[in-house]
């Protein structure tokens, strides 16, 4: 049990996903004050963790009041001794176009969705500070990534809980503190239920909109908060990420996190702050098909190795496998793998490796295929694969290797390469680009770019025949 001992304060836990966090942080051994306005809502679900054979404390309280949140840790305090996990998830939201709307509606979206954020962080961050560690998590929402029509107040709160998120995990970092934000899509609450029951279009709507063709639930969540509460979220990561945006196939793996849209894949959105951190992952998962995101972002000095990526998407506009995002030292090996853009639209692209600059990237055993090589369908994409891209500007020197790979590019670029770059690849193969639209080889500002090996094959490469015989290969 990864929570085993730790005390977990949720609020808004008395129905939804923040009842679906409390139950899954309770499997995970925690103990759990169940915060709700609703008090027979709050003890219902305190029952149900106490039947997980966890101790719990129902805490009526009204999160928007400082008063009745500095009383709420008291009495956790009281009663456990002390707080090792918040997680911000009391949040409300309606449907009404902007302009009809006023200033007492903006009001109260922005205290509950935002303000009552800051208040719980520092009310908790009070004990957690001189104790030195601690997890917050704060449940925002796709909207406050992109934004949602009918839901401004709302997406304006939520966007700011994402940003108020990475402003406090700087700030906290120095006290071994993490700050995570989990952005949830649409999932089936009471909450939606009841903005469906006035307009079952608009529900119905967002549930075509995705095509596994069901909202979320929230235990798919849940098991996001729980990783982000766990030390698997810390500095030494070894789990299997499962992130779909739209949920897919495959997401009962035991451990894994279930990402209803994301930014970047969320478990390890918080490294991107941190430095000198080991990342030791064994198997990411990312399935996308609405939303542009990155599937494994890494920030300031982290290093490590990830034994195997997959990827699939189907979403318009970028990816990347792996954005090496800050201008620092990076050290990352993937083991084996493949990025799969299965796009039939034109304007689509896929990334495989961006650096930014001074990372240094070794991946071995890899595919990456794009557009007809997975479709006959399907139209390619532009920059299909672009191998350890260095930013505008950017002129730290950057070395990337790709070993025993297997390139199906759809259109485009096969590598793009910037300035300063050096890139070596061995043992790989390229498959024909079938659409003979855009150079294999975009070299840029490269400088020094090494080919060891590297061959571009006939369509009659058995090798390039299907996307099967290609991750065959990469596996032989
Ligand atoms: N349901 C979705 O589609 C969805 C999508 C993205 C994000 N979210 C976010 O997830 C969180 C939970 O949503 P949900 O769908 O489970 O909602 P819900 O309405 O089903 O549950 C929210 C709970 O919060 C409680 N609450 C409301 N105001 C409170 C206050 N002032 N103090 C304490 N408790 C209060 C309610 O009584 C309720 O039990 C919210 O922050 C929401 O914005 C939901």
């Amino acid at each position: 049990m990864k929570l085993e001992g730790r005390v977990a304060l949720v609020t808004g836990a008395g129905r939804g996903i923040g009842r679906a966090i409390s139950l899954a942080m309770a499997w995970e051994g925690a103990d759990i004050v169940v915060n709700d306005i609703n008090g027979q809502a709050a003890e219902s679900v305190a029952g149900e963790v106490r039947a997980l054979g966890r101790q719990s404390l129902a805490v009526v309280a009204d999160v928007t009041n400082g008063a009745q949140v500095k009383e709420m840790v008291q009495q956790t305090i009281v009663k456990f001794g002390k707080l090792d996990v918040l997680v911000n998830n009391a949040g409300y939201f309606g449907a009404a176009w902007f302009m009809d709307t006023s200033e007492e509606d903006w009001d109260r979206l922005i205290d509950l969705n935002l303000k009552a954020v800051l208040i719980c962080c520092k009310a908790a961050l009070g004990e957690m500070i001189p104790r030195g560690a601690g997890r917050i998590v704060n449940i925002s929402s796709d909207a406050g990534r992109v934004g949602t029509g009918a839901q401004g107040a709302y997406s304006a709160a939520k966007g700011g809980v994402i940003t108020f998120t990475k402003t406090l995990a700087r700030e906290m970092a120095r006290y071994r503190i993490n700050v995570n934000t989990v952005a949830p899509g649409v999932v089936d609450t009471d909450l939606t239920q009841a903005i469906g029951a006035s307009n079952p279009r608009l529900v119905e709507g967002m549930a075509k909109g995705i095509p596994w063709r069901r909202l979320a639930r929230p235990e798919d969540i849940a098991g996001a908060v729980v990783f982000l509460a766990t030390d698997d979220a810390d500095s030494e990561v070894r789990v299997v990420v499962t992130a779909f945006n739209d949920l897919g196939p495959g997401s009962a793996a035991s451990r894994s996190a279930h990402v209803y849209p994301v930014g970047n894949v969320v478990a390890l959105a918080n490294l991107a702050w941190r430095c000198n951190t080991t990342v030791n992952l064994d198997l990411v998962k990312v399935a996308l098909w609405t939303r542009p995101a990155d599937a494994v972002t890494f920030g300031n000095g982290c290093t490590g190795r990830i034994g195997r990526i997959e990827v699939d998407t189907w979403t318009y506009d970028a990816l990347k496998t792996v954005n090496a995002s800050a201008n620092a030292a990076h050290d990352l090996v993937v083991e084996s793998g493949y990025a799969a853009c299965h796009d039939r639209l034109p304007a689509n692209h896929q990334d495989g490796w961006q650096s930014m600059g001074g990372a240094r990237i070794t991946v071995r055993n890899f595919v990456w295929a794009c557009g007809d090589m997975l479709d006959p369908f399907a139209e390619g994409v532009a920059q299909a694969v672009v191998i350890a891209r260095a930013g505008a500007g950017v002129t730290i020197p950057t070395d990337t290797v790709v070993e025993h790979s297997v390139l199906m590019p759809g259109a485009a670029h096969t590598f793009a390469i910037g300035e300063s770059i050096r890139s070596g690849i061995r043992d790989s193969v390229v498959c024909p680009d079938r659409t003979g639209s855009t150079p294999f080889v975009d070299l840029g500002g490269a400088v020094d770019p090494i080919y060891e090996a590297i061959e571009e094959a006939p369509e009659s490469d058995p090798r390039c025949t299907s996307f099967e015989a290609a991750l065959a290969w990469t596996q032989s």
